[in-house]
Formats: C-alpha cells, sequence, structure tokens
C-alpha cells in the first residue's frame, strides 16, 4: 500500500472519530450503547460492534458524496446510524421471534433515541424507522440519509459474520498450519 494511501486511510479515520466524538458522545456514552456490546446480533457479533461499523461506514458514504458536491446531514446519519438497532437490546425478553424483532424494533429504536437525545428531527427518525427497507415491513427511505444508513446496514451485517467468523473459529489455513505444526513436533520426538 502506497504512503499516499496510508495517509488517506489514516486522515478518514481520523474524520470519522471526530464526527462521531462531536455529534455521537451521547449515545456512546450511554448505558444503551454499554449494554450493546454483550447483546448479540448477526450471529457472530454484538449490537455495539455492529453498530459502529454502520455508522463508519455511514459517514464514509457521506465523505465521498461530499467530493461529488452531494451534501449530508452528518449530525441526523451519526444519530440515526449510532441509534438503529438499540431497540433490539433485550430481544430475548421482548420480542416471540426473529420476525417480530425484524419488524419490530426499528419503532423501538426511535424510543431509546428519544430517550437518549429528546426529540428526533425528521431525518433521523426517517433513517432509523426505515433502516431494515427493503427488508422486515419497512417503509421506503425518504432521504438521501436515511438511504446512506440502510446501506451501510446490509454492508455491516455481511462485515459482522465475516469478522466474527475470523475471530471465532480458526479458518482452514489456520487448521491445517496448526496440524503441519504438530506433525513436525511429532516427528522430531
Ligand atoms: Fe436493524
Ligand atoms: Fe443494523
Amino acid at each position: 500500500m502506497s504512503k499516499q494511501t496510508k495517509d488517506r486511510r489514516a486522515e478518514k479515520k481520523e474524520r470519522i472519530q471526530r464526527d462521531l466524538a462531536l455529534y455521537g458522545n451521547g449515545i456512546l456514552d450511554s448505558d444503551e450503547m454499554q449494554s450493546a456490546f454483550s447483546q448479540k446480533h448477526h450471529t457472530l457479533s454484538t449490537v455495539g460492534d455492529h453498530t459502529l461499523r454502520v455508522a463508519r461506514k455511514s459517514l464514509s458514504i457521506c465523505y465521498t458524496l461530499q467530493k461529488l458536491h452531494i451534501r449530508t446531514d452528518i449530525r441526523a446519519v451519526v444519530t440515526g446510524a449510532l441509534c438503529h438497532d438499540l431497540g433490539i437490546l433485550g430481544r430475548d425478553e421482548k420480542y416471540g421471534s426473529e420476525r417480530e424483532c425484524s419488524r419490530q424494533h426499528p419503532a423501538h429504536s426511535v424510543q431509546v433515541a428519544e430517550k437518549l437525545v429528546g426529540e428526533l428531527p425528521e431525518k433521523t427518525e426517517d433513517i432509523i424507522s426505515h433502516h431494515m427497507w427493503p427488508g422486515g415491513n419497512s417503509g421506503i427511505p425518504r432521504s438521501r440519509e436515511a438511504l446512506i444508513v440502510s446501506a451501510a446496514d446490509k454492508l455491516a451485517a455481511v462485515e459482522d459474520f465475516v469478522a466474527g467468523y475470523r475471530e471465532k473459529r480458526p479458518g482452514v489455513r489456520h487448521v491445517v498450519r496448526e496440524a503441519l505444526h504438530r506433525t513436525k513436533h511429532t516427528d522430531a520426538e
């Protein structure tokens, strides 16, 4: 990777951290966000890890659009992305099935967001309410910010699984390496 690419990535990472701190600190410091890191999500991830992935991806899309002179409401994107799945917390007690969870958690996430930041601007509510689109029984996103977070949500869901798989299950290469290592040592004994 060239130095220029490395610098650009580091710069983007810093910008994401700055925007998350500027617009999302109250949410990131909340008890709800803390417990999100112990609530399972997408089989091998947690609501907390998934949430941060969605927020980072959404911001990254916003910065790309900005280069094309397409403006986005960064505050709405950060609040919406950070709160979009907080309604899932306590899912085992709240929902009778995956289907019920999928259909009802956006409305519950809106309630959690209102508790954390007060009355929501229309765009923020749009982001949270419609992030499941085109799945569940979600309505169509009305703003570009809601479309961005909905797209980032799908991309992050795939990454959640891949990252969790890498972390929790040894890959084929790892298994082969371990087996070769064992054989080598058994031969030497
Ligand atoms: Fe969701
Ligand atoms: Fe999500």
